[in-house]
């Protein structure tokens, strides 16, 4: 059994080996922006644009760069000093730190929302990072999480990542770390229990970057279909709360 420490350190030294190489995953090719768009305007839908953003777990900033383009301001933060070297060089106006998700150092009513995509499957205490958001969110502030939420697909991916390690595969999310997928009522209980209200929980996305055409083009097609009808298939589940006034 991995410790929590044990588990935080193996990720922070996947994502600093990986950094230089991250962004083709999402960025570089077709298939990969588009996943990555999907989530991000899902984010987006629940969080506004515009204001005093901090981004928990950023990386390279893939988000960041999706939420400035409506203006506002950021601030980072990630357990791995690579992405957050890398997410400095590309956004030398923001403010990026590298930190631990468990330990926000922010003053309360901070900021006007807050975001985390695809990273919050790694915290080892999420009770404790959704309780500090509430705190530094200004009143009537919005979260929004996104993450790889619990299904049939994302049930086999530890055993995978534990082979890609072993195989040392060099490749985004190919690491063997203790990952929590959330059920939606897992993820509602946790944001209840931090004071959240307006919580809403929904599945995003079924065209998942891996899928080769044209898998991936049939997936695209019927991701709202699937998003509203079977949402248990879609990957990601991207939950929200507020602040109360
Ligand atoms: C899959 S990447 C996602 C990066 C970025 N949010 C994006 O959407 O491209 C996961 C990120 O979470 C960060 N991370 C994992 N555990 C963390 C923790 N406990 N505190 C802060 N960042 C963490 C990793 O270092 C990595 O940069």
């Amino acid at each position: 059994m991995k410790s929590a420490e044990q588990s935080e350190q193996r990720v922070q030294s996947h994502y600093d080996d990986i950094a230089d190489v991250y962004d083709q995953r999402y960025d570089h090719r077709e298939r990969g922006r588009q996943y990555y768009d999907h989530i991000s305007q899902g984010v987006l839908d629940q969080i506004g644009t515009g204001g005093e953003l901090l981004d928990i777990g950023c990386g390279t900033g893939l988000f960041i760069r999706r939420f400035l383009k409506h203006g506002g301001r950021v601030t980072g933060i990630d357990i791995s000093s690579g992405m957050i070297k890398r997410a400095t060089t590309i956004f030398p106006s923001e403010q990026f730190l590298v930190g631990n998700a468990e330990f926000l150092p922010f003053s309360e009513n901070s900021f006007d929302s807050i975001s985390s995509l695809l990273a919050f499957s790694y915290l080892t205490k999420p009770d404790k990072t959704l309780e500090d958001c509430l705190r530094i969110l200004k009143p009537g502030g919005r979260l929004a999480v996104c993450t790889l939420g619990k299904n049939v697909f994302t049930s086999s991916l530890p055993a995978l990542f534990t082979i890609g390690e072993k195989m040392k595969i060099r490749r985004v999310g190919v690491g063997n770390f203790i990952e929590h997928y959330y059920t939606a009522q897992e993820m509602h209980e946790l944001f209840e229990a931090a004071g959240f209200t307006d919580i809403s929980i929904y599945r995003c996305s079924f065209a998942h970057f891996t899928f080769a055409d044209p898998l991936f083009s049939i997936a695209k097609r019927v991701e709202p279909f699937i998003e509203e009808k079977i949402p248990y298939l879609a990957y990601n589940l991207i939950a929200s709360g507020q602040k109360p006034r």
